[in-house]
């Protein structure tokens, strides 16, 4: 048994994680006077949101007429009919309400000549449920909106004494013998203390796990400490399958060019000068979804029709645009443009390439963020104590596919319903659970055996494995070869960690023991992810299976759920919600609407 001391804290409520999902529920709890703790393994506005660029999706009808029907129907075609409605519908009604709140808090939007909220286009956003043209609906502080709103729901949070704990690791969930959550474990990195938080709910806001491949646009933080969690404590995972790769990452360095490039008037060619994306989506063009834009991108560079010397990239284009639009809409962007890719975009087009940008799937919850353990008597059982919101979340409002600028509204919408919920199911005059020594001592113990892990593989070695087998094996095409070859070498890597290498074994800024339980982490995502890949025999969205080019949505218009045991992945389905929220005569969307069809743009 490892012998640490701790110190414990109680709270009503402890968040994980300060991005914008993470900070949105911290500040709604405590503004409902719940004791509230929020711990973050950063500072939080350098939480990944920070890197947020081109906004966040609000039928405002700022810039046209727009409607939260609207949005639910564009969300449920680029969920590509796997999200669960009343989810979606929950997220396009409240979206206005929440960024009107963002507006209140003090994001500084850009505006309109009018003053309104600035909104501009987004791939797949469209008006008169998918008949009508392009609509601008993504709320957008130039090209730093995520920076916007991060700053300043930080700075609301400590108005209303939300308690932080910065640049301290979330180790493990506290989990009592009868499946409560009853708090956490956490390691202070900057004194090597460990810390024990007591709280009535965790609410796990630790993002998504761009890093399990080679090439992200997330940050180097982005590991999957959530889902890492949740699959130690034997609860599920969902729809693990669907990764996003963002059409426009910067060739070679995988840093992100906002979608809003397009917005405004950006355009792809490949190495003929062909605006290729016509030939592909005749209406929506280069604001088709984006798993659509990334596969064209994909094909046209396999058939030989990429740019650069060897043929393997694509271009982007906002030289023809005017260099006021640029240095007001887009400033943020032509600064990384110029130093990752040497290019000065008022002159020259951007190389780009689809990269890793965003995990549809995570831990399966209901619209108010309640973390689930589906049974097949009780598909939405709920994990008593247990909430998860934004990236590390699957409410599931994404299903196979999300459309730009979902996601920022996403965190907002589901980090505010977390805290509505917590107002209500909350007594703040409750004593709190008292972990037992056991359970904590269960996390103390791992925490030690990676500490003292004395194996033959280099944590930077066994990670560089599992992001080239993951890049090349669940990539933007996949096929049964690529998939189950991908599932044997994930399996056999996973197994590696038994083998680890920590070398440095104290307890103060200890980056390789930190990065290791980064690692071990990333691994269940990453097992999940391929493993649930292979298992689904069809495409939809993001999962784009050359062996099965079509939706089969009679046997696979399903959730998968893994279990991830170590090296095992155990797969499960649950029903995908299919009634909306508000029934057509009270005003909800008409069902027809949303039944499913081709989906084409
Ligand atoms: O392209 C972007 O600005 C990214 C937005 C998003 O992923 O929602």
């Amino acid at each position: 048994m490892a012998a640490y001391e701790y110190e414990t804290h109680e709270y009503d409520v402890v968040v994980v994680g300060a991005g914008g999902a993470g900070l949105r529920a911290t500040l709604g709890m405590a503004e409902q006077g719940l004791r509230t703790a929020c711990i973050s393994k950063v500072f939080p506005t350098r939480s990944h949101t920070v890197a947020a660029q081109g906004g966040i999706a609000a039928s405002l009808g700022n810039m046209g007429p727009d409607s939260w029907q609207w949005h639910l129907y564009d969300t449920v075609k680029g969920s590509d009919w796997l999200g669960d409605t009343d989810a979606m519908e929950y997220l396009a009604r409240e979206a206005p309400k929440a960024v009107y709140e963002l507006e209140h808090y003090g994001v500084p939007f850009s505006r309109t000549e009018e003053g309104k909220i600035y909104q501009r286009p987004f791939g797949g956003h469209t008006t008169e449920f998918g008949e009508g043209p392009p609509v601008q609906r993504t709320c957008a502080a130039a090209d730093r909106t995520g920076h916007a709103i991060l700053h300043t729901l930080y700075g609301q949070s400590l108005k209303e004494k939300a308690e932080f704990f910065i640049e301290y690791f979330a180790i493990d969930l506290i989990m009592s013998d009868d499946g409560v959550c009853q708090g956490v474990v956490a390691w202070k990195l900057d004194d090597g203390t460990m810390h024990v938080f007591s709280a009535k709910t965790v609410v796990l806001a630790t993002g998504g796990y761009g890093r399990a491949y080679f090439s992200a646009t997330s940050a180097h933080t982005c590991t999957g400490d959530g889902g890492g969690m949740v699959a130690r404590a034997g609860l599920p995972l969902q729809d693990m399958e669907f990764v996003q790769f963002h059409p426009t990452g910067i060739y070679g360095s995988g840093c992100l060019i906002t979608e809003g490039a397009r917005g405004e008037g950006g355009y792809l060619t490949n190495s003929e000068g062909e605006r290729f994306m016509e030939r592909y989506a005749p209406t929506y063009k280069d604001l088709a979804s984006r798993d659509v834009v990334s596969r064209c991108m994909t094909i046209e560079i396999r058939d030989g029709r990429g740019v650069g010397p060897n043929k393997d990239h694509i271009h982007l284009h906002l030289n023809h645009l005017p260099p006021e639009t640029l240095a007001e809409r887009l400033p943020g962007i032509s600064e990384s443009a110029r130093i990752f890719a040497g290019v000065d975009l008022t002159k020259e087009p951007i190389p780009v390439l689809p990269t890793v940008h965003y995990n549809m799937g995570g831990i399966p919850t209901n619209y108010w963020g309640e973390a689930l353990n589906p049974t097949k008597k009780n598909p939405d059982a709920i994990v008593p104590g247990l909430m998860a919101v934004g990236e590390a979340g699957c409410a599931s409002v994404h299903g196979a596919n999300r459309l730009g600028s979902n996601s920022l509204i996403d965190l907002v919408v589901f980090g505010r319903a977390a805290a509505i919920r917590a107002g209500e199911t909350v007594n703040p005059n409750e004593a709190n659970p008292t972990p037992s020594r056991a359970s904590i001592e269960k996390c103390l113990d791992r925490f030690d055996g990676l500490r003292h892990a004395s194996g033959s593989v280099a944590t930077a070695e066994l990670r560089l494995e599992m992001q080239k087998t993951m890049q090349s094996d669940a990539a933007v095409f996949r096929t049964d070869k690529t998939l189950a070859e991908g599932v044997q070498k994930m399996t056999a890597v996973a197994a590696k960690m038994d083998d680890v290498k920590v070398t440095d074994r104290s307890l103060v800024w200890n980056s390789d023991l930190m990065e290791t339980l980064e690692l071990a982490n990333l691994m269940p995502n990453a097992l999940a992810t391929i493993v649930g890949a292979e298992a689904r025999k069809e495409s939809r969205g993001a999962h784009a299976h050359e062996d099965y080019p079509n939706r089969d949505d009679k046997v696979w218009r399903k959730h998968s759920i893994a279990h991830v045991d170590g090296n095992k992945v155990k797969l499960s389905y649950r029903p995908v919600h299919l009634e909306p929220l508000t029934r057509h005569e009270d005003g909800g969307i008409d069902p027809k609407k949303i039944a499913p069809k081709a989906r084409v743009y």
